[in-house]
C-alpha cells in the first residue's frame, strides 16, 4: 500500500473518506462535501441510521455532484476519545471495505476534524497503520483466484492531517514486519521447517542484523539433548538461529533477549494428535516468527538498543527414531528431564535456547514467545495472551506495551506450588504436569532454566498467533502478534 501524506485535494474517479463524530455530527469537510452534494452525505446517513460511532462506515457509491467515485462517512466516536487504537481500527475498516472494490486510490480527508485523543498528524499515521496491515494478504498459492476477489486498492491518501511524516517513519517500518511474520506463520510446513526458516531470515543481514546458526552437530556439542530429542523423529535437521541488533555503536554492554517457539510442525510427536485440525501445527512456531519479525523491526527503524532474538527451530514428528514417551534427556543446563508426553515438545526447545543464549550472552532481561499450551486459549481464549513473569517490573512494563500496542497481555501466577507439579520419580523434572494449570506448569518448566537474578517473561501466545476471523487490522490467518509488542517494548525500556 502506498501511503502519501500532505496531498491538497481529493483525485478525481477515486474514493473519498470523510469523517462524523457521534450523533453524526459532520467534520468541516463532510459539511462542505455535504453542501456540494445538495445533502446527500446528511441524507444517507440519516438513512442509514448512522450514528458516528468509532470505526461506523456508510457508503455512498458515485454520488451526483462530485468527481468522487464513492464516499465514505467514518465515525469517530464520542469526542475526545478517538485515540491511536482507534484510527489502526478505523484506517483497518478502510481497507477491508474498499480492499477488492475495484477502487485504486482514496484520499481520506482529515480537514475540520477536531476533539480527538491525539493530535491529527498521529491519528492519520495510524490510519495509515491500520489499513496497511488490515490489506495484507497471502494469495501466493492461490492461482485461481476470481478477478473480482482481486485487491485493487494500491494508494492511500491523506489531506489536511499536517505532517505526518514523522509519525509515519516511526510506524511504516511495523508494516513489513509484521508482513515479514505473518508470511512465516502462514507458509506450510513443506516450505518453512527449520532450514528454510533460516533462510528467510539471512535477509536481516542486510539491514544490519548479525546472523549465527549452530546445525545439529554444533548443537550436540553443546549438549542440547532436551531440543534434540523432539528433533530426532524428523527428517528435518533443527537449527538454532541467533539474530543480533545492535544500533548503540557496542555501547549496549548486555543485551535484551528474545527467545522464539520454532516447531514449523506439531504433530505431537509419538504422543501424537488428533487428526482433526491437526494443520493448525503449521503455526507452531508462531513465537520464533514474531522474534523474527521483531528484529526486522528493530533494523528497519534502526533502534538505539542491542537486542538478540533467538529462534528455536524443529519439527516435531513421529518416525521410527522418534522419542518416546518415559524416554530421560539431559538438557544443556545439566537438569535432566524425563519425557512423559512428546507432544509437550515446546518447552523442550525453549529450555535448551535460554541456557545457551544465557551462556553466550549473560543478558539482563529474557523474554521468551511460544504457542505453548492449548490451556492458555481454554483460560484467555483470543483476547489476550497469557503472561508469566519472575519481575513485577518486567511484567508491568510488557503490560504496557501491550495496551499501547494492541498485543495484549494477561498475566498468571507462578509459585512452588504449582513448581512441584512437574517433579520426577526418575529425572530432575517431567516435562508436564497435571491437566489443571496446563499453562502454569509448562511456564514453571521453563523457568526452571532461567538464572537467578535474570529478568524473564514467557508469554504464551497460542490463542494469539492465528485467528479463524478477521479482527480490525488483520485478515483471517497469521496476525502477526507479538512483533508490534517487542518493537514497542524495546523503545519504551532500552531506547527511552
Ligand atoms: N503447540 C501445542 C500447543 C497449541 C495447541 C498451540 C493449540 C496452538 C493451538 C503444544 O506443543 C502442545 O501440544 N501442548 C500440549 C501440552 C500437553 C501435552 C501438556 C497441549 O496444550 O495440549
Ligand atoms: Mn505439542
Ligand atoms: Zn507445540
Amino acid at each position: 500500500m502506498r501511503i502519501e501524506f500532505g496531498v491538497t485535494s481529493h483525485t478525481p474517479g477515486s474514493a473519498l473518506v470523510v469523517f462524523a463524530a457521534k450523533d453524526a455530527v459532520l467534520s468541516g469537510a463532510a459539511q462542505a462535501l455535504d453542501a456540494a452534494l445538495g445533502g446527500a452525505v446528511v441524507n444517507a446517513v440519516k438513512t442509514a441510521r448512522f450514528e458516528g460511532d468509532a470505526a461506523q462506515i456508510v457508503e455512498l457509491l458515485a454520488p451526483a455532484g462530485t468527481d468522487a467515485s464513492r464516499v465514505l462517512v467514518v465515525g469517530t466516536g464520542k469526542p475526545g476519545l478517538a485515540d491511536a487504537a482507534m484510527f489502526e481500527r478505523i484506517g483497518g475498516g478502510i481497507a477491508a471495505r474498499l480492499l477488492a472494490s475495484g477502487e485504486t486510490k482514496v484520499t481520506v480527508d482529515f480537514g475540520g476534524v477536531s476533539d480527538l485523543a491525539v493530535d491529527t498528524p498521529k491519528a492519520a499515521a495510524h490510519l495509515a497503520l491500520g489499513a496497511s496491515l488490515r490489506a495484507w494478504r497471502f494469495d501466493k498459492y492461490r492461482t485461481k483466484l476470481p478477478e473480482k476477489q482481486k485487491p485493487t486498492l494500491t494508494e492511500i491518501a491523506i489531506a489536511n492531517a499536517g505532517s505526518a511524516g514523522q509519525e509515519w517513519a516511526r510506524l511504516e517500518p511495523l508494516v513489513e514486519a509484521v508482513g515479514f511474520t505473518r508470511s512465516l506463520v502462514t507458509e506450510p510446513a513443506n516450505v518453512i521447517y527449520p532450514e528454510s526458516f533460516v533462510e528467510r531470515c539471512r535477509s536481516l543481514a542486510d539491514l544490519g542484523v548479525k546472523i549465527e546458526v549452530l546445525d545439529e552437530k554444533e548443537m550436540a556439542q553443546a549438549g542440547m539433548g532436551a531440543l534434540l530429542g523432539v528433533a530426532q523423529g524428523s527428517a528435518r535437521p533443527p537449527r538454532l538461529l541467533m539474530m543480533e541488533w545492535d544500533g548503540t555503536n557496542g555501547k549496549a554492554k548486555t543485551s535484551t533477549v528474545f527467545v522464539g517457539k520454532g516447531v514449523t510442525f506439531d504433530t505431537g510427536g509419538i504422543s501424537i494428535k488428533p487428526a482433526a485440525g491437526m494443520e493448525d501445527m503449521k503455526w507452531d512456531m508462531g513465537g520464533a516468527g514474531a522474534v523474527a519479525g521483531a528484529m526486522k523491526a528493530l533494523a528497519l527503524r534502526r533502534a538505539k538498543a542491542r537486542v538478540v532474538g533467538i529462534c528455536g527451530l524443529v519439527e516435531n514428528m513421529p518416525d521410527g527414531n522418534a522419542q518416546r514417551p518415559g524416554d530421560v534427556v539431559t538438557t544443556m543446563s545439566g537438569q535432566t528431564v524425563e519425557v512423559i508426553n512428546t507432544d509437550a515438545e515446546g518447552r523442550l526447545v525453549l529450555c535448551d535456547a535460554i541456557t545457551w543464549v544465557q551462556k553466550r550472552f549473560n543478558p539482563e532481561v529474557i523474554v521468551d514467545l511460544a504457542t505453548l499450551t492449548g490451556a492458555i486459549i481454554i483460560s484467555l481464549g483470543h483476547e489476550y495472551a497469557g503472561l508469566f513473569s519472575n519481575s513485577d517490573e518486567l511484567a508491568k512494563q510488557l503490560v504496557t506495551a501491550g495496551i499501547a500496542t494492541g498485543d495484549k497481555l494477561w498475566r498468571f501466577p507462578l509459585g512452588s506450588a504449582y513448581d512441584k507439579m512437574i517433579d520426577s520419580p526418575i529425572a530432575d523434572m517431567k516435562n508436564v504436569g497435571p491437566r489443571d494449570g496446563g499453562s502454569i506448569t509448562a511456564a514453571q518448566f521453563i523457568g526452571r532454566f532461567v538464572n537467578d537474578g535474570v529478568k524473564w517473561a514467557h508469554l504464551d501466545i497460542a490463542g494469539m498467533a492465528w485467528s479463524a476471523k478477521a479482527g480490525a487490522t488483520w485478515e483471517k490467518g497469521a496476525t502477526g502478534y507479538g512483533v508490534r509488542l517487542l518493537d514497542r517494548f524495546v523503545e519504551d525500556t532500552l531506547e527511552a
